[in-house]
């Protein structure tokens, strides 16, 4: 049993820890978090950990990322348990800021990221990156770590930090870590918990419906008929609304509507699903080559 590991409630507190870790020449990676963790969080804590010699995760539910009508009171908040596996997992420090350390009193400043930030996610949760932005820029502040890890099940937001972090000058190296699958090829995320058994077992033909319009491109399908099959067989197996089931480049993420996918471009071509399973929503990317 490891011991317990430490937790920063404080902006304060935290910077305190990470200059003591740095004088002690420690490099230092975050991996931000929601918490309600699980084994795919624990991939991140292992590739900060390759990455850099002290692992701090932060654990903060951010209240800007979720519109009114959201999940934000319902969202699962279990930081004991979630402390307990960080410790397991080898990570060195929590960081689980009151919300005035990230939002202080009068707090006014917003990070906006136009461009990769407009499409997809950001036409239908159009509140969401500028609150993924404004929380991590502050949180990268906050540690100033070397490396920072985020999954590549958040495509979208991954493309949107890294533009951040390129604009802003931020000196960290932004790493995207491989989505974490169960068995039946469902990404995990902290929102499976939502699902009920009967939308449990429904929920992997998202996957294997994004699978099968990535085999239908590599095979020279037209990207818009790809698109309305995909579409269709999540409908048809009880999903709905469908808000996208895309091929999009994957630097820019603009749309790729029509036309076959030139095989040199396979690796820039990213599949970008969301849909919605009762009142879950499930997101999910891959990539062309992959
Ligand atoms: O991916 C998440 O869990 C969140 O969007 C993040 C990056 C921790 C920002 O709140």
């Amino acid at each position: 049993m490891p011991d317990p590991i430490a937790i920063a409630t404080t902006r304060d507190g935290l910077r305190a820890i990470c200059a003591t870790l740095r004088d002690g020449g420690h490099s230092l990676a975050l991996v931000p978090t929601m918490g309600a963790l699980h084994a795919g969080h624990l991939a991140l804590v292992a590739e900060a950990r390759r990455r850099a010699d002290r692992v701090i995760v932060s654990v903060f539910v951010n209240p800007t990322q979720f519109a009114p009508h959201e999940d934000f009171d319902r969202y699962p908040r279990r930081l004991d348990a979630d402390a307990t596996m960080l410790a397991e997992a080898g990570a060195d420090l929590v960081y689980a800021p009151d919300a005035a350390s990230i939002y202080p009193p009068g707090d006014s400043t917003q990070v906006h990221v136009s461009g990769v930030s407009e499409p997809f996610e950001g036409s239908f949760r159009p509140h969401f990156f500028g609150g993924v932005a404004s929380v991590v820029a502050r949180l990268l502040i906050h540690a100033a770590p070397d490396v920072a890890v985020f999954g590549e099940k958040d495509f979208q937001q991954l493309a949107v930090i890294r533009r951040m972090t390129l604009d802003l000058g931020l000196p960290v190296a932004i790493v995207g870590a491989p989505t974490v699958r169960e068995e039946d090829g469902l990404a995990l995320s902290s929102r499976n918990a939502y699902l009920d058994p009967a939308q449990r077992a429904v929920a992997a033909i998202l996957p294997a419906t994004m699978l099968a319009m990535r085999d239908a491109l590599r095979r020279g399908a037209d990207a818009g008929e790809a698109e309305a099959t995909a579409r269709a067989a999540l409908i048809a197996a009880g999903f709905g609304p469908v808000d996208y089931c895309s091929a999009a480049r994957a630097d820019t993420l603009e749309p790729v509507l029509t036309g076959a996918v030139a095989p040199g471009d396979f690796g820039n071509t990213r599949l970008l699903f969301a849909a919605w399973l009762g009142s879950t929503r499930l997101i999910d990317n891959c990539g062309l080559d992959g």
